[in-house]
């Protein structure tokens, strides 16, 4: 027997064997003995190197590889064919019960601090602010400096700041900035008078957490300049915002507050959801909470971004946005929040 002669052979009887087949199981088993790699294809391929005459053996291996080809493309369409007549007989076997209730999808929510923060944008904007951004690795420059507080202020101790990269004469000092406050300057280096604008984002702060204090908060800057702003308007602005966000029922209180970068400076303070003014652990025993700093923004930060402070005057403030939701949601502790339990924030 020649190797032509074998291949031809083993040809007929793959093709004979291919064609009885009628299940996946047999379909492997006819793989593994025509085509596998101890099969008898891979026996007759080796065969090939004992024919002694060049012509004849580069004849026979050209034919076993047209065969290989031929029995691959056969084996996978019996595959394909197999495999379709198998679904289809456990559709029809199983039959499809349109009467049962189908899975619930669950679906996802908007995390509690987002639902505040873009009720808090959507009431500055039906005031007429515009929304604007800025980073949150800041230099030391906008973060401190250019707000009126330099290296031995001892207001800096008011923000404990992670530092990204710090250089002991301020030159080049890097943080992860500790209030939205930077935009007021960043915004009015680029553009000038009449401003009115809310910069959302989060600030971080080297500080101990506790109910009301997490170490990564989200705050909305807000900064309007314009000829004859007076604090009039700026307590006016937030008292309508509290009364959109709490309702007209809650008490706020505006109190005198220090900020280098305004004057006067104040803070805004909601009455406590949980004791309603007598005192527990969330309020520190006060009876408030407070949700935000602001003041009128001081004439010298106007003066040095290039504003004629004599004739344009602005109002700024700084509000923390995750105080916020846990004074609408009665929430005891803000680390709740970023706490990551499924349980609590399914809730809102
Ligand atoms: C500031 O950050 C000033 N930049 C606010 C400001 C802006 C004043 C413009 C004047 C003009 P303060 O550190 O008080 O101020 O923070 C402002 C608000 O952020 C607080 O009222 C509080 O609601 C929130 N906040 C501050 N620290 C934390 C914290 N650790 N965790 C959660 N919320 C905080």
């Amino acid at each position: 027997m020649t190797s032509n002669e074998s291949i031809a052979e083993l040809e007929r009887d793959a093709r004979a064997a291919l064609g009885a087949i009628d299940s996946i199981e047999n379909l492997d088993a006819w793989k593994v003995e025509f085509l596998g790699r101890k099969g008898r294809l891979t026996q007759v391929l080796r065969g090939l190197s004992s024919i002694a005459d060049i012509e004849e053996r580069r004849k026979a291996g050209a034919q076993a590889n047209s065969v290989k080809a031929h029995l691959e493309q056969t084996y996978e369409a019996k595959l394909r064919e197999r495999q379709q007549a198998y679904l289809s007989s456990v559709i029809e076997g199983e039959g499809l019960d349109v009467t049962l209730p189908a899975r619930p999808l669950p679906r996802g929510r908007l995390h509690p601090v987002t639902q505040t923060l873009r009720d808090v944008l959507a009431a500055f904007a039906s005031m007429g602010f515009q929304v604007a951004e800025g980073p949150e690795i800041e230099w030391d420059r906008y973060n401190f400096e250019a707000l009126r507080i330099p290296a031995d202020h001892p207001a800096r101790d008011m923000w404990d700041t992670l530092w990204i990269d710090y250089e002991k004469d301020g030159s080049r000092s890097m943080l992860l900035r500790t209030h939205t406050s930077p935009n007021q300057v960043r915004i009015m280096e680029k553009t000038g008078p009449p401003i009115r604008v809310i910069v959302p984002g989060k600030c971080y702060r080297f500080e101990a957490t506790d109910p009301t204090h997490e170490w990564m908060m989200t705050q909305v800057e807000g900064l309007a300049v314009d000829e004859g702003i007076s604090l009039s308007d700026l307590k006016g602005t937030l008292a309508e915002f509290a009364r959109r966000i709490f309702g007209r029922e809650r008490q706020v209180a505006f109190r005198c507050d220090y900020f280098p970068f305004v004057e006067p400076g104040m803070e805004l303070r909601i009455d406590c959801f949980i004791c309603r003014g007598e005192g527990c652990r969330t309020c520190h025993h006060t009876g408030w909470i407070e949700i935000l700093g602001a003041g009128m923004v001081h004439p010298e930060i106007l003066t040095n971004v290039g504003y004629d402070s004599e004739r344009y005057t602005g109002f700024a403030f700084g509000m923390g946005i995750e105080r916020i939701a846990l004074l609408r949601h009665g929430v005891e502790d803000i680390r709740l929040f970023y706490a990551n339990d499924l349980r609590f924030l399914r809730q809102f």
